[in-house]
């Protein structure tokens, strides 16, 4: 029996509804709004919720829960391995953060948890995920208006670009991992994927120029890519509601943005998706569409 945890989230959505679909394998969902009947309630804060959660569980598909404070989600990780032993859990699959992102603030939790989880006594597998696609795609957006307005894009990448991924690919390669493993386990073997890394970043490095030149495109009408400074970036999230440590997370990503850290040196995505990665320009023009910024050539035409 495999468990996804987080499913009312992103990643732990598309996860699930990869794994119900196919035959052999029984899936059960795991969300800290379960009540036993539908989804068995997994909360990270509770241990108690996990000793009864993980009961029966062959395969954890484990959906870090970064959302807090550095301690609070060591507490909670520490909580899950320690409950995947007692329940005699018999393969976790971890979803971190690839090595691009190594000297990020994010990077010390998960790779904190991957040690942890190294101490077993059940197997390992690590999913290192790349950035999201939605963070240029978030900028994009929030961009779009003003490049509408005054043909320039601002955002705070310098001249740094980032291999991001998007999330329905790293379901895809997670379904993947836990269904092999799965039946590895079924069949008496040790799953092939046992104490592997994998890191998943997207092949399409995307930064202010290639989001500039999508604007143009979408807009119709030349944009151009200004950077923005760090100072600048922190004094807009300072008055954005975000609370302190998101901000410190947000700067940390642009620090090495801007410091060109966050091009994949090595990927194993193509290796493992069955298709080729979807591609992050396609995802940004979809969005910029849905947004309701349209080609101004194209709205204009309509009107005449
Ligand atoms: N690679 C990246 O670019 C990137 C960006 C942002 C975040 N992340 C990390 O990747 C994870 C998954 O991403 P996502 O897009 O699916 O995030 P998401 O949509 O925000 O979902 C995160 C889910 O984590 C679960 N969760 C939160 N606190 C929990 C707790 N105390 N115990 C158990 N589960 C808890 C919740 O699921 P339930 O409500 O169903 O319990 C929540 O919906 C995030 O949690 C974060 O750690 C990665």
């Amino acid at each position: 029996m495999i468990l996804v945890t987080g499913v009312t989230g992103g990643l732990g959505g598309l996860i699930l509804n990869g794994l119900k679909g196919i035959d052999d394998i029984e899936v059960v969902p795991g969300t800290r709004k379960g009540d036993g009947s539908a989804a068995r309630r997994i909360d990270f804060d509770d241990p108690a919720s996990l000793a009864e959660g993980f009961a029966g569980v062959d395969v954890l598909v484990f959906i870090s829960a970064g959302y807090a404070e550095d301690d609070i989600v060591l507490a909670r990780h520490g909580a899950v391995a320690d409950a995947a032993r007692a329940a005699g859990v018999k393969h976790v699959i971890y979803t971190s953060l690839a090595s691009s992102g190594e000297r990020m603030t994010i990077a010390l939790p998960h790779r904190w948890t991957e040690d942890r989880l190294a101490n077993g006594p059940f197997e390992v597998t690590i999913l290192r995920n790349g950035l999201y696609t939605e963070i240029p795609l978030g900028l994009a957006l929030t961009g779009a208006a003003m490049a509408a307005e005054t043909g320039i894009f601002a955002a705070p990448f310098g001249d740094g670009r980032v291999s991001v991924v998007a999330k329905e690919d790293l379901a895809d390669i997670a379904v993947r991992v836990a269904v092999e493993t799965d039946r590895d386990l079924a069949a008496g073997n040790q799953s092939r994927h046992a104490g592997r890394t994998y890191e998943l970043e997207g092949p399409t490095p995307i930064g202010g120029n290639e989001i500039a030149e999508v604007l143009t495109e979408s807009l119709g009408r030349p944009v151009t890519y200004q950077s923005i400074s760090l100072s600048d970036l922190r004094q807009g999230l300072e008055g954005s509601g975000m609370l302190p440590y998101q901000i410190t997370h947000t700067l940390s990503i642009f620090s090495n943005v801007k410091a060109g850290w966050t091009e994949a040196r090595h990927s194993d995505l193509e290796a493992l998706l069955p298709n080729v990665p979807r591609p992050v320009h396609d995802s940004i023009v979809a969005a910029v569409k849905a947004g309701g910024f349209e080609s101004q050539s194209l709205s204009s035409s309509g009107e005449s």
